[in-house]
């Protein structure tokens, strides 16, 4: 079929066959099949879905349109394994994760984002620590994680350049938030990497991509269905975005909380996701018998040291020092207007305010102040004075009113009690 006649079929509802889309994929890399037409074949599955079965072999078209991880056979070498978080503000899990699974025996070639919306990206907070390299190819990739258990970087161009186009395409299309799309572009990354096993970290509220519980729900499912169909042992967790994770949003600022995380502190709810996620993926990695043998191994880690000086060994093979010191812009608060009680947090206004200081990008290649971001002093469901400040922005001048407008509209106060969202609210396997 012609590709005018695929995005006709995908258009009236009719269900397209893996040879199709590998021939729309694979036209698309080529230049054979035009922007135009992938840009409508895309806005037909934004509106009419695809089935697994088309999400599938979406996935694995768009997986074959560049180089895999190779790795030796998985009996003679530790289990591959990797964390995806769908987006959010202040997560950071990634950073403390990455190593402490390390420490526990699993290879981690951890191929990671870029902030994307008003969500930030683990290789701009990397970037904040003075020397750190992300770009490496995927043998040099596959060595880092073969000698020290883990590595966080970029992708390299080689690696689904399919979604690489296909992604820009769908960022200036309004076809970003459908979720076979988004499952293909996620799942065919993360199966490049050629994993043994996989936990996806579905957000879920007013600072993820997916606002709803429906949503989250669907999206990973659908992620966790494609990635067992394709032969990974797979598991998602849908958590709470309805307020920052942790209390620090940016990029050094997210360094220094990940740091206080692998240390063992910092706050609650950062380093209990990171146990939980964690648990999970060695559990289906099999180096843990269940999850709670897996996060029991994991927090191990994170109190005696062991992954702190594995953070600091990674850091240092990609160029980095840990224990450079980190800029931090000056700080000023936004106070509370009256009393009463945290009732809500438009987490995704907050995401938009570090953007606004500098954090993150508003047009390609913006450069990023990495010194800025924000600390969120309150939580859902507390009780507050007026006048006490709820937030701490790190500012230098360019947008600081910009963002204090949207720091202090995204924090509600009302008279009733709100009870705090629980963390995780559901799993998936
Ligand atoms: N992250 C991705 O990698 N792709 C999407 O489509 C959405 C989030």
């Amino acid at each position: 079929m012609t590709p005018a006649a695929l995005i006709s079929k995908k258009r009236d509802g009719a269900e397209l066959s893996a040879e199709e889309i590998g021939s729309l994929v694979d036209g698309y890399v080529d230049g054979s099949v035009a922007e135009c037409q992938m840009s409508a074949w895309a806005m037909a599955v934004f509106l009419q879905g695809m089935t697994t079965a088309e999400t599938a072999a979406l996935t694995d078209a768009m997986l074959r349109s560049g180089e895999t991880f190779q790795w030796e056979p998985q009996t003679d070498r530790p289990p591959t394994g990797d964390k995806h978080s769908s987006g959010g503000v202040g997560d950071k899990v990634s950073i403390p994760l990455a190593p402490a699974l390390a420490c526990c025996g699993l290879w981690v070639p951890m191929i990671s984002g870029r902030g994307l919306g008003a969500t930030g990206g683990t290789l701009d907070k990397l970037e904040s620590i003075p020397g750190f390299n992300v770009d490496f190819d995927i043998a040099e990739t596959q060595r880092l994680a073969r000698e020290l258990g883990c590595v966080i970087c970029s992708a390299s161009p080689k690696l689904v350049p399919a979604d690489r186009k296909l992604y820009a395409l769908r960022d200036v299309t309004g076809t970003v938030p459908s979720i076979p799309l988004i499952t293909a572009s996620i799942m065919s990354k993360k199966l490049a990497e050629g994993l043994d096993a996989l936990v996806l970290d579905v957000k879920c509220g007013s600072g993820a991509f997916m606002k709803t519980r429906e949503a989250a729900h669907a999206l990973a499912v659908s992620l966790v269905e494609t990635g067992k169909r394709m032969g990974v042992k797979t598991a998602a967790l849908v958590t709470d975005m309805n307020q920052p994770l942790g209390r620090l949003a940016g990029n050094a600022v997210e360094i220094d909380e990940s740091v206080a995380c692998i240390e063992g502190a910092g706050p609650a709810d950062l380093r209990d996701l990171t146990v939980a996620l964690g648990g999970e993926l060695l559990a289906l990695a099999g180096l843990a018998k269940d999850d709670a043998e897996g996060r029991t191994k994991l927090t191990a880690t994170l109190d005696d040291g062991t992954a702190r000086e594995k953070l600091a060994e990674m850091v240092h093979a990609q160029g980095g020092d840990l224990d450079a010191p980190r800029p931090r812009a000056a700080a000023s608060e936004v106070a509370a207007e009256r009393a009463g009680v945290v009732t809500a947090v438009d987490t995704e206004a907050l995401g938009w305010a570090v953007i606004e200081l500098g954090g993150g990008r508003k047009q390609l290649g913006d450069e990023l102040d990495h010194s800025v971001g924000l600390e969120m002093l309150v939580r859902i469901g507390d009780q507050v004075d007026a006048g006490q400040p709820l937030v701490t922005l790190f500012a230098n001048s360019a947008g600081r009113e910009a963002a204090q407008r949207l720091v202090a509209a995204a924090v509600t106060i009302g008279d009733d009690a709100a009870p705090e969202p629980p963390l995780v609210i559901e799993r998936i396997d």
